[in-house]
């Protein structure tokens, strides 16, 4: 048989995959094992929102709706996105489709031509990287330490950009370091992208998750010309723990939305029209829910990061937004535990899992191989044994 295509071929497996089907192994093995992998919320859908989805159903809300969402769901997004970021869309220049994954694909499709440069920075959420590859461009991956508090600068971005440079993605607050950009930050950036004429895929979806009541600065508020360029991404996934409803967005300029509504309508038809009923539902009522979300969060990140800092060999700096801790290992690199030598993240991980009974996710796949992921989206009960097992496996101690 002739092969198949190229693109396809190279696209890798999530990284988070190895030690995830370890883990639940482990778990159907029936051994007392906590992960801390999750990237969605661990509540549940709130209740009114559930009902919006049944009641789509009982009404018959069953059919297909408009490539780009029904109007009522694209009137409820620019409301939030006015209310909550003070931007100013029309229904036109919204579409949705299923998640927040597939739009971050679409805003690169309607972007890119093979061979245009992507700029990523890292540490990236690792489906940037496979979704840049599977369009044909080619990310250029620009590295921030954690001293810079893992974000990217001006000066960096500046020196990475090319003629064959088409967009940035940024992600704020970020998957996987949880933290975030100030108006200043944003604006030097967007400065160089206007400069140099570059577009920006701005994912904002941990948007409402921002903690000690930081100010969220979305970058399509920065200035007219900083919004003409943005193409702005969310979903109700994180923010209402609507994770397998699969609705996302993308807010554009009104040429943009357009050549992505016409690619959607043949790749995708629409969404799902319960979860758009749903979705428009958790977004146009009241935000209760969201709040209480966010305060749990928070006191789990506060617990998290002082308790991490205590213990011997990791550490962490303070994430100030959606539910992801980067710990720290350098200090153990090169070092001896449980009869292995750590090389990396990936050592660590494994190691962990086995002897500690802990999963955690390894930073190797978001390039940054000396950290590992920790979720707070999970108990505070889980949160506390998972690092009271840090401290035990540490300590050469097997659980
Ligand atoms: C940064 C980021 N963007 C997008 C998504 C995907 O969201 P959705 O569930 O809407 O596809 C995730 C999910 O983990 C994420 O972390």
């Amino acid at each position: 048989m002739k092969e198949l295509s190229k693109i396809a071929l190279a696209v890798e497996p999530s990284t988070t995959l190895a030690i995830d089907s370890m883990f639940k192994q482990m778990k159907a093995e029936g051994l007392d094992v906590i992960g801390f992998g999750a990237g969605e919320p661990d509540f549940p859908t709130p209740e009114h929102i559930k009902q919006a989805g049944i009641q789509a159903i009982e009404n018959n809300e069953t059919r297909y709706t408009p490539a780009a969402g029904t109007v009522e769901l694209r009137k409820a997004i620019c409301q939030r996105l006015k209310e909550d970021c003070g931007l100013e869309y029309e229904p036109a220049q919204i579409a949705v489709s299923n998640g927040a994954k597939t739009c971050v694909y679409v805003a690169l499709r309607a972007l890119v031509n093979p061979g245009d440069e992507v700029i990523l920075p890292a540490p990236y959420w690792v489906s940037y990287l496979e979704l840049i590859q599977m369009v044909g461009a080619t990310p250029v991956v620009v590295n921030a330490s954690e001293a810079e508090h893992f974000k990217l600068t001006a000066e960096k971005l500046a020196a990475a950009i090319t003629p064959k440079t088409k967009c940035i993605i940024l992600n704020n607050p970020s998957n996987p370091t949880g933290m975030m950009y100030s108006r200043e930050e944003l604006e030097a950036i967007a400065k160089v992208c206007v400069e140099k004429d570059i577009y920006v895929i701005s994912d904002e979806i941990y948007y409402r998750l921002a903690y000690d009541n930081r100010e969220f600065v979305s970058f399509a508020a920065l200035s007219e010309e900083a919004k003409e360029r943005t193409l702005l991404i969310n979903g109700v996934s994180k923010s209402y723990a609507m994770t397998g409803w699969r609705i996302g967005y993308v807010a554009a300029n009104p040429k943009v939305a357009k050549v992505i509504s016409n690619f959607l309508s043949h790749c995708a038809g629409s969404a799902c029209s319960i979860s758009q009923k749903a979705s428009a539902v958790a977004l146009a009522a009241s935000q209760e829910t969201v709040d209480e979300m966010r305060r749990a969060f928070e006191e789990r990140r506060n617990y998290m990061v002082e308790r991490m800092n205590s213990i011997d060999g990791v550490s962490c700096i303070k994430p100030e937004g959606a539910f992801y801790v980067m710990m720290n290992i350098e200090k153990l690199i090169g070092k001896e535990l449980h009869g292995t030598v750590i090389r990396d993240a990936d050592d660590f991980g494994n190691l962990f899992l086995k002897y500690g009974k802990v999963a955690v996710v390894p930073g190797t796949g978001f390039g940054a191989p000396y950290f590992v992921r920790w979720s707070y989206a999970t108990s505070m009960e889980n949160i506390k044994e998972g690092l009271n097992r840090l401290e035990k496996f540490l300590a050469g101690e097997t659980i």
